[in-house]
Parts: C-alpha cells; sequence; structure tokens
C-alpha cells in the first residue's frame, strides 16, 4: 500500500516541514523526531499513540528495536498468557498455528494508531491487554511509565540486527526500486540513521529503566533466549504474574509453548509461508534464518570493526557488550 499525501494528517506535515532528514531505507525518507528516525506514515502513527493512548495497570507492553526478534517475543507471550484459554497446543485449534504474530499482538504505532483521523477501539480488549511498540521509553506516553503496566524489551546483537534488518528492507522494497546497497545502508545504521534508532539510544533508553525499575521493565536478549529459552520464558511468566505451577512444569507447557512458537514450527505454517499483514508485508518476509551470529556471512573485517567500535563507544560504558 503506497502512502498518499492524503493520508498524513495536516499535524503531520508541518511538524515534519521542522524535522531533520535523511534518505529512508524503505520509504524515500526518514525524518528525526524526540532524537528517533522515523517515516512520515509511521511518525503520524507515533504522534497519535503518544497523544490518546492510555494505558491501563494490567497492560503489557512489548518493546524492542525492529529486527530484534518481535515476531518471537510476541509469539512468546501470547502463548504464555492464552496457555489456560488453549491448553491443548496440539489440537490445531491455537490461534498462532493459523494467524501470524503481528495480527495477535498488534503494534500500537505502526498498527493500532496509525490510520489518519480513526482511533482503535482497545477498551473493549480484555485483560491483561498485549500491545507491542518500537517506539524509544522516553517517548512512550506517560500514562505507561505513570501506570503499573509492564513492558518487556527484548534487543539483540546490533550486528545481527542490521544484518536482519538489511536482509528485510531489501524484501520489502518496492520492486521499482533498486536494491539497497549494503555500504550505504551499513553507514546509516552506524551513525543511528535506521527506523527508531540510533539503536544504542533504544537499547539504553529501556536498559536503564530496567535497572531503576526491575518491576516495571523487564530486559531481555535475543542471544541469551536462544541459548536457554526455557528458563527465560519461566523469567517471563514469573515477571508477568503468571509463573508456571509444578503441575504445568510436570505437563511439559513450558517446552510446548517453546515449540509452538520456534522459529522451525511457525516459519513452516501456511500462515506465514503464504499470508500477507494487513499493511501489506509478507508473513513470511518475518522469517529468515533466525540464528545467532549471522552476520558473520555478511559484513567485512572493517565492517564488524567499525560497529563493534560504535557499540563500544556508546554502550560500553553503560556496562553493556555483545
Ligand atoms: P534474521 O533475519 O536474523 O533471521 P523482528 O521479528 O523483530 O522483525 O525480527 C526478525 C528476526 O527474528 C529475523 O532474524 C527472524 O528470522 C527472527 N525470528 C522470527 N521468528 C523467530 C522465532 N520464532 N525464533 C527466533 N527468531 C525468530
Amino acid at each position: 500500500k503506497y502512502l498518499q499525501e492524503d493520508d498524513i494528517t495536516l499535524e503531520c506535515k508541518e511538524l515534519i516541514q521542522t524535522l531533520p532528514m535523511e534518505k529512508g531505507w524503505v520509504s524515500t525518507h526518514l525524518h528525526q523526531y524526540q532524537g528517533f528516525w522515523q517515516t512520515k506514515k509511521h511518525l503520524q502513527g507515533v504522534l497519535s499513540f503518544q497523544k490518546h493512548f492510555q494505558a491501563h495497570d494490567t497492560d503489557i507492553i512489548l518493546a524492542t528495536s525492529p529486527k530484534a526478534g518481535t515476531t518471537w517475543l510476541k509469539a512468546l507471550i501470547f502463548a504464555l498468557l492464552n496457555r489456560k484459554r488453549y491448553p491443548n497446543i496440539h489440537d490445531n485449534n491455537h490461534p498462532l498455528l493459523t494467524t501470524n504474530p503481528h495480527v495477535l499482538v498488534p503494534f500500537l504505532e505502526l498498527s493500532l494508531y496509525i490510520e489518519k483521523d480513526i482511533l482503535p477501539d482497545i477498551n473493549s480488549f480484555s485483560a491483561p491487554r498485549l500491545f507491542s511498540t518500537h517506539v524509544p521509553y522516553k517517548s512512550l506516553p506517560k500514562s505507561i511509565k505513570d501506570s503499573t503496566c509492564k513492558v518487556v524489551y527484548l534487543c539483540r546483537d546490533p550486528k545481527d540486527t542490521f544484518a536482519s534488518m538489511w536482509h528485510f528492507t531489501n524484501k520489502i522494497r518496492p520492486q521499482n526500486r533498486e536494491t539497497l546497497q549494503l555500504e550505504e545502508s551499513f553507514e546509516k545504521f552506524s551513525r543511528g540513521v535506521s527506523l527508531f534508532g540510533p539503536f544504542w539510544e533504544h537499547l539504553l533508553g529501556y536498559w536503564k529503566e530496567s535497572l531503576e525499575r526491575q518491576e516495571k521493565v523487564m530486559f531481555l536478549r535475543y542471544e541469551e533466549m536462544k541459548m536457554k529459552p526455557c528458563f527465560y520464558l519461566k523469567e517471563v511468566a514469573e515477571f508477568l504474574g503468571c509463573p508456571f505451577s509444578k503441575e504445568e512444569e510436570s505437563k511439559g507447557v513450558v517446552d510446548d509453548i517453546l515449540n509452538l512458537c520456534s522459529f522451525e514450527k511457525l516459519s513452516n505454517l501456511e500462515v506465514n509461508k503464504f499470508g500477507k499483514l494487513p499493511s501489506g508485508e509478507e508473513n513470511k518476509a518475518f522469517f529468515r534464518s533466525g540464528k545467532v551470529g549471522d552476520w558473520k556471512t555478511l559484513l567485512s573485517i572493517e565492517m564488524i570493526e567499525r560497529l563493534n567500535t560504535v557499540i563500544e563507544q556508546n554502550l560500553g560504558k553503560h556496562g553493556m557488550s555483545f
């Protein structure tokens, strides 16, 4: 679906005139709003989300940088919260078997609040309402910060995040536009010019909050989740106030959820092989290799050194490394 001028509110158009601008990855331009980079259409969604969203104390917000493993996190937490409703995962009636995780757990700014002049009817959602966002912590609506709603943040090694983003971007770029050059995208990413970037600011915002308010923000890493999925799923369940009972553990519920949400299982479902999101992207674009360290097949030695330096300069002093 191509963006028409009429799809954008006057408020957004006027704001854009005042913002720093760069050439975009998929859309023609990115605009820097409150320190992070955004397309015109998504900026409108961000503005509406910031203005209208009222958090409930029981809400759960999944926050990620694009390509950090959002699809996986959505699937896991949807299955976790709905395990009583769909106790028999093998019964073929689980929504994840027929519906993409992005539909089951909608993005606030990229989906629910994206349409001009149309506000979503989310008050009728049953508690706990489960949403997702890519918006940096400091730009989240005040009601999220002030309420007791919980935030689960997932980050990923920026080298893998970049590799994933570059592949994804080339898949979803309009066919009449040439392939995005690796060097050009890499240069932008390293300067922080990527959707919702700079990546280090995104990460740090949630990281700091998770240290200051441990009951509010849980900070997860893709690589660790891959290594110890069972441990982290149980941690998330505790954090969200719905721990697994001994009986559930002995019945294998934790493993059932992990298997249902595994890359192999989800990526091979009909819906994820052939379906499309309402926003137009093919579901299969969200499943590529699902590996840790795939950047080694893409980045040159110079690129690895450069990105490692950017990571060290921006995250090292905060005790974070990849
Ligand atoms: P790769 O491109 O490295 O394979 P997002 O969901 O934030 O858009 O991130 C997409 C990345 O998560 C892709 O990484 C994708 O393959 C991976 N991914 C998708 N589903 C996954 C799953 N169930 N388990 C692990 N990784 C998954």
